[in-house]
């Protein structure tokens, strides 16, 4: 009876829209959790947790991810070699580049904000960045900073079939069990969302991606989303996928729709 009324609850709709799927995602975690407004899923775990909540606020007097915003500014102003900067390529409008992406580009898949400024540089001439070098974290870390407040908007056109496989694409990663310890994503941040692993509690997917790169006390440094998600899938004793590779783009498209309407509210810090 109990695994029934589980199951039930979960948002897997195998023959609905991204659209459909989306409001169900949300609605398993408002029905775990009715309390909490659903603006509060862009703060992660902070949203279920009061005491990690508490510590968090206490952290964000001084925010430990603002040396790395500062840098991203200045990388930001740098040249590049043909005389060009970031932002005739990437937009003037700073605060509208970060709610751009991941955005689906017909022939290139989904493109990540890092994708693109890696484009960008080539273009000029540059040295493409390493997806987990300090410049890369730090210039995503200025752009989320700048584009704090403004929503998610993902889009899955109608009229580009490869927009909608590369979200079921993603859709499916995040439910497919992997790795020695048999579990999907969905297994730790849907279904037991709010429990806790050793120390660590369970935080919701939706909003995992407004708050990114994240500073972690527990590394002393900044991380990307796709960090992340190395790690978790590492954690499960699981394949790694690259940085940027096909099924972490998709699983970001994915992840990013589930969570539109929500604010980005990064960088973040993280335990
Ligand atoms: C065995 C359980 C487990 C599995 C499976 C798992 N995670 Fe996690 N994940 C965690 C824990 C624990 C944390 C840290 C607490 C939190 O924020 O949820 C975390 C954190 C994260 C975060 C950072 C959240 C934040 O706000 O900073 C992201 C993003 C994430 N996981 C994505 C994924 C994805 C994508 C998958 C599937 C590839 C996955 N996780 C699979 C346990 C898991």
């Amino acid at each position: 009876m109990a695994l029934t009324l589980l199951l039930g609850s979960l948002p897997l709709p195998s023959q609905a829209g991204p659209e459909e799927d989306r409001l169900a995602f949300v609605g398993h975690y408002q029905s775990l959790f009715p309390e909490v407004p659903i603006a509060e899923y862009a703060n992660g775990i902070y949203a279920l947790d009061e005491d990690a909540r508490a510590q968090w606020l206490a952290i964000e007097d001084f925010p430990p991810y603002e040396f790395s915003i500062e840098r991203g500014s200045e990388l930001w102003d740098t040249s590049l070699p043909d005389g060009s900067q970031l932002t005739d390529c990437l937009g003037t409008e700073i605060n509208k580049i970060r709610p751009q992406y991941p955005r689906y580009v017909p022939n290139q898949g989904v493109v990540t904000l890092e994708l693109a400024i890696n484009a960008c540089r080539s273009a000029a001439g540059a040295k493409r960045w390493d997806y987990s070098s300090g410049d890369m974290i730090d210039l995503t870390a200025y752009l989320a900073f700048e584009a704090r407040g403004q929503e998610l908007n993902v889009r899955v056109p109608a009229d580009q079939p490869g927009a909608l496989a590369a979200y079921e694409a993603g859709k499916r990663f995040y439910y497919s069990k992997r790795g020695q310890l048999n579990f999907a994503c969905a297994d730790c941040h849907v279904t037991s969302v709010g429990q806790y692993v050793r120390a660590d509690r369970l935080g919701p997917s939706l909003g995992h991606p407004t708050h990114f790169p994240v500073y972690r006390s527990k590394l002393g440094g900044m991380i990307s989303l796709h960090q992340r998600f190395f790690g978790c899938v590492r954690d499960v004793r699981a394949k790694p996928f690259e940085l940027q590779s096909e099924e972490f783009r998709n699983v970001e498209f994915f992840l990013s729709y589930m969570s539109n309407g929500l604010e980005i509210n990064g960088p973040g810090a993280r335990k």
